[in-house]
């Protein structure tokens, strides 16, 4: 019930409604930026996403349906010269995916084991643990930063899902996303062995609902650095946080980062 709440309050937020507050009691008003981005979006050209991404990935509708959110905060790029970065490459389905979807993007992939081999002329893989801060800082000084948006697709432990998050936020792009897939590892009694304590308060969705639930929302990780929860707090504009329960759990969170003042 009561995430169900937290749901739509960040559905809100997501869907480009200003809200002052967030609460029930909260009167949101739609900006004008947002109400002319949402008019731009042919709806009728929606639903490519989940076609493209096929049986090769399971962020298609064959696995968790994420693609079908993602479209509707990715659609704006589809033809720009965008920075992609995911952690996770496996098989390079979801690679495959955004070179088709993205024609014009140049896409950075990390994994722990090497995956040189699904190279191409827009898409660079790199080695590394994403819980180890000093190798993402040698793949940032290698490729760069500036992501326009930035997708952890990778070992989905709680250690891994918030050093990475914690370490890499600065590198997304102002009005950028953070998108954190498969923060199901954070129920136990579906998926053990993700590192999640007995009283749980160190998940990934403990972390994420402390924060759409605080007044300030505020981040608060056993597993970030003082600076980098400082950095989020500071530069996340909003937490659209999405629960689907059909087929398996399917919680994935997309952070956008504010816009420079
Ligand atoms: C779910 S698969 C990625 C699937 C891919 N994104 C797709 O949609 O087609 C997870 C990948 O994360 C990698 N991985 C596991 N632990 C990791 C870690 N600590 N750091 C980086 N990558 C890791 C695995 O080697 C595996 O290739």
């Amino acid at each position: 019930m009561q995430i169900s709440v937290v749901i739509s309050i960040v559905a809100i937020l997501a869907s480009g409604v200003v809200a002052s507050e967030v609460g029930s009691e909260s009167r949101p008003k739609k900006s004008q930026a947002a109400v002319s981005q949402a008019a731009m979006v042919p709806p009728t050209r929606l639903g490519e996403l989940t076609r493209l991404a096929g049986v090769r990935t399971d962020k298609g509708a064959f696995g968790h349906n994420y693609t079908e959110v993602y479209e509707r905060f990715l659609f704006q790029w589809k033809n720009a010269p965008i920075r992609i970065c995911e952690i996770g490459i496996e098989k390079g389905g979801s690679l495959g995916l955004w070179n088709d979807y993205f024609p014009r993007a140049s896409i950075f992939a990390i994994d722990i084991e090497d995956k040189a081999s699904m190279q191409n002329a827009r898409t660079k893989t790199f080695i590394a643990d994403q819980s180890k801060r000093d190798q993402l800082e040698t793949f940032i000084q290698t490729f760069g930063g500036n992501f326009d948006f930035l997708l952890d697709d990778g070992g989905h432990t709680m250690d891994q899902q918030q050093i990475s998050l914690g370490f890499l936020f600065k590198f997304v792009r102002p009005g950028g996303y953070y998108i954190l897939e498969d923060i199901h590892t954070s129920l136990p009694a579906f998926y053990p062995g993700y590192g999640v304590e007995p009283d749980g308060s160190n998940s990934t969705l403990a972390m994420i609902e402390r924060y759409v639930r605080g007044n300030p929302p505020k981040f608060e990780s056993k597993y970030m650095l003082p600076e980098e929860m400082r950095y989020l707090n500071e530069n996340v504009e909003f937490a659209n946080l999405n629960f689907r329960n059909d087929s398996e759990h399917s919680i994935m969170c997309i952070f956008k980062k504010k816009q420079k003042h």
